[in-house]
């Protein structure tokens, strides 16, 4: 068992419509009242339309909310953004910053996600880092200095180190039903709290990349592991559920 607390995120990325989505999110709270106390902290990362009607929804349970991005800046002219002193307002407590996903197909540098990570803290928010190489990267045994490098230059200069948790999820185990090997994750995860430095025994870092109920006793067998960022299996409560439980 990890000496630190566990954390379980999930990331519903762009599912979830307000029917829908409201149902996940009481049957998750229900589950999580009915086990509490927990012995692990369990998030949820709807999108963004559904984030005021789930925070009403699971207020008082203990199941915390989380965003997917948002802007670098507090305010301003910015159409269609997000900042993350607005996902605050909401109850937010966790923001998911810099996923693949974004980094690709938004073209989001370790520069941008940095000043992302600055915003959130700023707004009270814990920052999820994600960071994971490509399939070619794996293939050129360069991983270890791809994930040091991008966890490096995606901190913040006056990052507070008590707001940041580190998601080490490979790009090509995403959605995929590939996987690194536990002790892979193990060899990343150590090169990730070197990378953090001093603060790096004491945080939270997580695995993702297709976490499933199947695989995920496996991966938190490991102490290394401090919980998981589940993608797909997260839109299903029964499934996100089993998977906590996992971490025990
Ligand atoms: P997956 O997604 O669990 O569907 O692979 C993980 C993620 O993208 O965070």
């Amino acid at each position: 068992m990890s000496k630190r607390r566990r954390l379980i995120v999930g990331n519903w990325k762009m599912y979830g419509r307000l029917t829908s989505g409201l149902v996940l999110a009481r049957d998750l709270a229900e589950m999580a009242q009915k086990h509490k106390p927990l012995d692990f902290d369990m998030v949820i990362c709807p999108p963004a339309t559904l984030t005021w009607a789930i925070s009403e929804a699971i207020a008082g349970a203990p199941l915390m909310l989380g965003a997917q991005d948002c802007h670098t800046a507090t305010h301003g002219a910015y159409t269609g953004d997000l900042s993350a002193a607005q996902f605050a307002d909401l109850g937010c407590r966790y923001i998911i910053l810099g996923h693949s996903e974004r980094r690709s197909a938004h073209g989001e540098t370790n520069e941008i996600v940095a000043q992302k990570i600055e915003a959130a803290q700023l707004a009270g928010l814990t920052a999820i880092l994600c960071v994971g190489e490509t399939a070619e990267q794996l293939a050129s045994g360069t991983t270890a200095d791809i994930i040091a490098n991008q966890v490096r230059a995606s901190l913040p200069e006056k990052c507070r180190m008590a707001n940041l948790v580190v998601a080490y999820e490979p790009i090509w185990a995403i959605g995929s039903g590939q996987q690194p090997s536990p002790s892979d994750v193990v060899a990343v995860n150590k090169v990730i709290r070197k990378a953090l430095g001093e603060a790096g025994e004491t945080m939270q870092i997580l695995y993702g990349g297709s976490v499933s109920p199947v695989n995920a006793g496996n991966i938190m067998a490991e102490p290394e592991v401090d919980g998981v960022l589940v993608g797909s299996a997260s839109i299903n409560a029964d499934g996100f559920w089993a998977i906590a439980e996992k971490s025990r």
